[in-house]
């Protein structure tokens, strides 16, 4: 996919950091570490939602993105180009984490977990051009998507490497899978100019909102993959192995 993203990057002094001492650690050789993790990985997401220049977050509750350029996507016959501007999405720091399977002892350093949100609202200035459904697509305006029950499995590999004497973590690979159960799209000017054609057009595409999704859908999958992939490589860059985890 042709995907562009412009994100707002926080840096900060070279010296590394500790962890605030009101997130848990967890300790990696505990034989219930995958427990510990589901448990303080949601926790530390909300405790962070406003931010932590020391961490280099950004303030994610919302979660503030420039400009999301999807290019043009196909499927069939059918080509879109979306571009979304000043997106903000919130929500996403209410998810409780199940399901870690990870091992960051010896050579091991990995970490699968599943992610459910029960409801995330995305606002944007947007432009939309090709074909949607059947219908011919020229819109730019406000449009607000919600996405309900929303189930993502995300996949982390990671290496060390050392600094200053210290060992850090870095991913190296990160997949994710996100899946909204149900959507509500609401597109204002969808048909550039006409109202009431607009309404009756996003009505439909609600009507449809599965079929639709597969075309609009990886736009927003896409975003929350990476705004994960970023914090946690934001902090991993940070604080050094022996500051995120209790032996
Ligand atoms: C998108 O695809 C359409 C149809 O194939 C093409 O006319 C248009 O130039 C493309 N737009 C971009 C930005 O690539
Ligand atoms: C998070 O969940 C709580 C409880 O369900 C809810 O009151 C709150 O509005 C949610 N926050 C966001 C940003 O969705
Ligand atoms: C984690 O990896 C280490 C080293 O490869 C291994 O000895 C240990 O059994 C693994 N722990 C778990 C819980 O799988
Ligand atoms: C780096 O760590 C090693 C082993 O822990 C230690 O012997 C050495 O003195 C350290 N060097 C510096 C510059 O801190």
């Amino acid at each position: 996919m042709n995907f562009i993203l412009f994100l707002l990057i926080l840096t900060t002094g070279a010296s590394s950091k500790s962890l605030p001492s009101n997130i848990r650690r967890c300790s990696k050789s505990d034989p219930n570490l995958n427990k510990c993790l589901d448990e303080s990985a949601a926790d530390a997401v909300h405790k962070l939602s406003q931010g932590n220049k020391d961490l280099g977050i950004v303030p994610l509750e919302p979660f503030v993105i420039k400009r999301v350029d999807l290019g043009n996507t196909t499927s069939g016959a059918v080509s879109i180009h979306q571009v979304y501007d000043d997106m903000k999405i919130f929500g996403m720091t209410n998810a409780t984490v199940t399901n870690s399977d990870a091992n960051f002892t010896g050579d091991n350093c990995y970490w699968n977990y599943q992610c459910f949100s029960p409801f995330v609202r995305m606002e944007a200035d947007y432009t939309m051009k090709g074909q949607l459904l059947i219908f011919p697509i020229n819109g730019h305006g406000k449009c607000t998507n919600q996405l309900y029950d929303i189930e993502a499995k995300y996949g982390a590999k990671c290496e060390r490497f050392t600094k200053k004497n210290k060992t850090y973590l870095r991913v190296t690979d990160f997949t994710w899978d996100v899946k909204p159960k149900r959507v509500v799209f609401d597109f204002d000017n969808i048909i550039d100019g006409n109202e009431q054609l607009s309404k009756e057009v996003v009505k439909t595409l609600n009507e449809n909102s599965e079929a639709v999704y597969a075309d609009v859908g990886p736009a927003f999958n896409e975003v929350m993959g990476t705004v994960w992939k970023q914090t946690l490589n934001q902090v991993f860059a940070r604080v050094p192995e022996d500051e995120l985890f209790l032996p």
